[in-house]
């Protein structure tokens, strides 16, 4: 799996044969250029999430349901969630927690939606464990999120989001649980993957967890792009006529000769 926010960018992630697409809530760091992604509202993700179900033909469409679009009330996240598949184009949503969020997530089942869970370093608890630190790693810790991750599973998701969690802890809750994991910094004993597309693509420099691959460096490619299209312009190379707009001889003379009539 992989996040897109774009038509483009899940046009190049389905092109990919990538299984899945989230549009994640990180679009309010990488796109939106805020600090945490608490701020992200339902209106923004659907905002995204039709630009990505534009763009995507064949992988799994996950929208993540944002801070506050969930927790308050299980009635009103039944209804958000509906609006991820209904105005959306999504095919699934995914929210955060684990034993705290089992009758919100039977619930959402229930209305025939499918919830992709998410525990370890879940980013909307950001303020509760005190920054972006790996979570699970005492063992009282880890025996939580096993637990966390068989009530998820008993709730009805259909897969699960570790992130930042230890090898073999994450390795642990995916022997014993039937549902796929889905890793993001928790090693190769998940069933799948998830990176951020700018992470994977070396777009954004603010922030650089550990457990992400650079599988690119676009970022210098692009301000290299930006910078040779600026000196030509500057220097008179950009346009050329093969950029440029043509017109028959004879329009040409004619339209010189009016001008001087009117001038
Ligand atoms: O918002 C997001 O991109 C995520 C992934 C990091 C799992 O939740």
């Amino acid at each position: 799996m992989l996040t897109a926010y774009d038509y483009t960018g899940a046009q190049f992630v389905d092109a990919a044969a990538i299984d899945a697409i989230l549009v994640g809530d990180s679009l309010g760091m990488v796109v939106m250029g805020l600090e945490t992604t608490l701020p992200v509202t339902m209106d923004e993700m659907l905002h995204h999430c039709r630009a990505v179900a534009r763009g995507a033909k064949y992988a799994h469409l996950v929208g993540d349901m944002p801070f506050m679009s969930y927790q308050a009330e299980v009635a009103e996240a039944v209804r958000n969630a509906g609006r991820f598949l209904r105005e959306g184009g999504m095919d699934s949503v995914k929210l955060e927690g684990g034993r705290e969020v089992t009758a919100t997530v039977r619930a959402i089942v229930t209305a025939g939606i499918p919830v992709m869970g998410h525990i370890g370093l879940t980013p909307q608890s950001i303020h509760k464990f005190g920054g972006p630190r790996a979570q699970g790693r005492t063992a009282a810790a880890a025996l939580r999120l096993v637990e966390d991750a068989e009530a998820l599973e008993a709730a009805g998701c259909y897969a699960i989001v570790l992130e930042a969690v230890p090898a073999p802890v994450a390795a642990t809750i995916t022997r014993r649980i039937d549902i796929p994991t889905i890793g993001i910094g928790a090693g190769a004993g998940c069933d799948g993957q998830v990176l951020v597309y700018h992470d994977v693509l070396g777009l954004f420099d603010r922030i650089h967890p550990p457990f992400v691959k650079e599988y690119a460096h676009l970022s210098e490619a692009i301000v290299t792009a930006f910078s040779a299209y600026r000196d030509e312009v500057v220097n008179g190379q950009f346009p050329a006529d093969e950029h440029s707009y043509a017109m028959k001889d004879d329009e040409l003379a004619a339209f010189h000769q009016r001008l001087t009539q009117i001038i």
